[in-house]
């Protein structure tokens, strides 16, 4: 059963979708099979992921589909260039379909959370890429999530925003999941050697005690590079200080879920080239397996 993790922040340009696709992609070079959720209109986990996500045509289904009732899960994900990593995609038609949830009768925030019941036996985790804002959109993924993992950059106005996110997963988990927990906090884009993200980082401890990420994520240029050729850092510059941080961020996820994993090591081995998997395909719905594959690695 997949533990579903909604990646979530309601300011714009914090890390959500890099941490989305990165931390997903070395969940599944560790075994474990892995569903993105592209719960964003702007669709940018979809074409982060080499989807071509910017026009439906070139999809067969997209989340529009799936929570609007015309489309199951298992009919639209898409494989990626990673093995075990499916990405349920979004495109920019997605935007309307506020209005369009608003207008069914009931249960409008639970219609994420009853599409993934579906597929949760097909998936160890599955993480939702949340939009920069407190929506319908992101009420239906902590509606459907077990956890909330807050991406955090160094930065002032980080600490602002913090009152409001954490006032929403409250009156979620009163009203609609009773279960939704704290994943933790990552602090992304960080510069250690600035004293302003350092005393941001002592706030947020504060805040959040342990479940603050002891993995901080650094800013590097690798990390912005990677998506505008389709593929998770690791794929694309696997030895960048990017891709290592995210692979210790996987590292300290998995062992807080009581798995023992090493850091992978040679990490060049998982440069992308042509053919490893193919891209832009609609999927098919994977076989179960029974267990994650090749966990100590
Ligand atoms: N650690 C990093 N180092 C350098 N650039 C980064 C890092 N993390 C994110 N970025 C860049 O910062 C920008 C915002 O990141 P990202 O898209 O992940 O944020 P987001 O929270 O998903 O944004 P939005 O709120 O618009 O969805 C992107 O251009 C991304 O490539
Ligand atoms: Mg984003």
């Amino acid at each position: 059963m997949a533990r579903i993790i909604s990646v979530s922040n309601q300011k714009g340009g914090v890390g959500k979708t890099t941490t989305c696709i990165n931390l997903s992609a070395f969940i599944a070079l560790y075994g474990y099979k892995v569903l993105v959720v592209d719960i964003d209109p702007q669709g940018n986990t979809t074409s982060g992921f080499g989807i071509a996500g910017e026009h439906k045509e070139n999809l067969k289904n997209t989340i529009y589909d799936v929570m609007m009732g015309d489309a199951t899960v298992q009919e639209s994900v898409c494989r990626t260039t990673v093995p075990g990593l499916d990405v349920l995609p979004a495109t920019m038609e997605f935007a309307g379909a506020d209005v369009d949830l608003m207008n069914l009768a009931e249960s409008r925030e639970k219609v994420l959370r009853k599409a993934l019941n579906a597929v949760r036996s097909d998936y160890d985790y599955i993480f939702i890429d949340c939009p920069p804002s407190l929506n319908i959109f992101s009420v239906n993924a902590l509606t459907a999530s077990d956890a909330v993992l807050i991406p955090m950059p160094g930065d002032f106005f980080s600490l602002e925003g913090i009152g409001q996110l954490m006032n929403t997963v409250k009156l979620v988990k009163k009203r609609l999941n009773p279960g939704l927990e704290i994943e933790g906090v990552v602090m992304t884009i960080y510069d250690g050697r600035s004293n302003l993200a350092n005393q941001v980082a002592a706030e947020i401890v504060k805040w959040f005690g342990k479940s603050v990420f002891k993995t901080r994520i650094p800013r590097n240029v690798r990390l912005g590079e990677a998506p505008s050729h389709g593929l998770p850092v690791v794929q694309y510059e696997p030895t960048s200080k990017g891709s290592v941080a995210y692979m210790e961020l996987a590292v300290e996820l998995l062992r807080r879920d009581g798995i023992k994993v090493k850091p992978l090591t040679n990490l060049s081995r998982y440069r992308y080239r042509p053919g490893m998997q193919s891209v832009r395909r609609q999927a098919k719905p994977r076989e179960k397996t029974a267990a994650p594959r090749d966990k100590e690695q």
